[in-house]
C-alpha cells in the first residue's frame, strides 16, 4: 500500500533516516538497517572524522529541535566500509568542508556498488564561519558545475539528490529551478532545519546550546509548515517544466498525518529528523500503521492516487 520509488529504485514503503540524529555510528546504522526505514541515509560526512562543536549542542521541546551539532561524522570512509553489512538500499550523504573534499566523496561513492544514493548536502547551517550555500544561487550554480562533471558519465546507476535549505520568497522556487535542470539530479530534499534560530531558557536566563551564540538549526513542528511549502512550490514549478524530479519531504514529521500531508503535497517519500531523536528507529512502524489507517480511511489503496494533490480553495 505504501510502496513507492525514487526513480527506478522501488521501495516498500515512503519512510526513512534524515541525514542527522541516529545515522552517525556502526550500531545506529545497524538499528536503522533492521527497521522499518526502507532506506539507510548516513549522517553528512566528511573527508577526516570530526567531533562537532561544543556540547550542549542538542536540545528538545515540544514544538520541536535546536541543533549545532557541527558535523560529528567518522569520516567518509567509515560511511563507505558500512555498505556491506547494510543490506537495505543506502545513501550517503555528502557534506565536504571544501568543494575538493565534496568531489573526493562523491567520486569514491560512486566507485561503491553497494551504494545506491548519493544525497550532497548544500544546506548545513552549523560549521563556525560558514554559511549556507544553498541559499547563495549563484555560489551553489558554480560548486554544482564543478561537482557534476565528475558524476555525468559514472552516475553506475546512483541516485544523486540535493539536500536544500527552506527557501521563504515564492520567486525563488523558479530561480532555483533554472539551476537545478542544468544537472542530472534525481531528487531533492526539501528541508534541511531552519538555520540559525535560538531557543531561550528563561528561567536561566540563558541559551539552550553552547555553540554560535546559541543559534542552531530548527526542527520538528516549528518548521513543518514551511516544508511543506518547499515541498509544494518545488513539485509545482517541476510539473509546470515537465522535470523528472522527485522530492523527499523532511520537517514536522511526528505522526502518520504528517506523511500523508507531505505526500499530498507532492513528495514522494518523507525523511524523520526530529521525531527519530525522540522514538528511536522504531518510529518507522508506528508512522506505517497510522499512514496505513489514514489511508483506509480515506479509500486510498496507493500513494499515487493522492500524491501531489492538494486542493486549494475556489
Ligand atoms: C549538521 C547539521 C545540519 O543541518 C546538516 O545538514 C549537516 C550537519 C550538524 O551540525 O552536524
Amino acid at each position: 500500500m505504501l510502496k513507492t520509488k525514487i526513480k527506478n529504485l522501488s521501495l516498500p514503503n515512503c519512510l526513512f533516516n534524515a541525514s542527522g540524529p541516529l545515522c552517525s555510528t556502526e550500531e545506529d546504522l545497524l538499528k536503522l538497517n533492521e527497521s522499518n526505514s526502507s532506506i539507510v541515509l548516513s549522517k553528512s560526512s566528511t573527508i577526516s572524522n570530526r567531533d562537532g562543536n561544543p556540547k550542549p549542542r542538542y536540545y528538545d521541546h515540544d514544538l520541536g529541535s535546536i541543533n549545532s551539532m557541527g558535523l560529528p561524522n567518522l569520516g567518509y570512509q567509515f560511511y563507505l566500509s558500512m555498505s556491506d553489512k547494510i543490506t537495505k538500499p543506502y545513501f550517503i550523504s555528502v557534506s565536504g568542508m571544501t568543494l575538493l573534499d565534496t568531489i573526493t566523496i562523491v567520486q569514491e561513492c560512486l566507485k561503491n556498488n553497494d551504494i545506491q544514493g548519493i544525497e550532497i548536502n548544500l544546506s548545513c547551517p552549523n560549521i563556525i564561519g560558514k554559511g549556507q550555500l544553498a541559499y547563495d544561487l549563484p555560489k551553489m550554480d558554480e560548486y554544482l558545475s564543478n561537482i557534476f562533471p565528475y558524476i555525468n558519465n559514472n552516475k553506475n546507476g546512483k541516485l544523486i539528490g540535493l539536500k536544500l535549505v527552506p527557501y521563504f520568497d515564492i520567486h525563488i522556487y523558479s530561480e532555483v529551478c533554472d539551476i537545478l535542470q542544468k544537472y542530472p539530479i534525481d531528487f531533492i530534499t526539501c528541508v534541511n532545519s531552519l538555520g540559525n534560530g535560538l531557543i531561550i531558557d528563561y528561567q536561566k536566563e540563558e541559551t539552550v546550546i553552547k555553540p554560535k551564540n546559541g543559534m542552531g538549526g530548527i526542527g520538528g513542528k516549528y518548521i513543518k509548515p514551511i516544508a511543506l511549502s518547499n515541498v509544494r512550490n518545488f513539485y509545482l514549478e517541476f510539473q509546470k517544466r515537465n522535470l523528472d524530479i522527485d522530492i523527499i519531504g523532511c520537517g514536522g514529521i511526528e505522526t502518520g498525518v504528517d506523511v500523508f500531508e507531505h505526500i499530498l503535497a507532492g513528495a514522494t517519500m518523507v525523511q524523520v529528523g526530529t521525531q527519530l531523536y525522540r522514538e528511536g528507529p522504531e518510529v518507522f512502524v508506528r508512522l506505517q500503521n497510522e499512514l496505513i489507517s489514514i489511508l483506509k480511511e480515506k479509500n486510498y489503496n496507493s500513494l499515487s492516487e493522492f500524491r501531489g494533490k492538494l486542493k486549494t480553495i475556489s
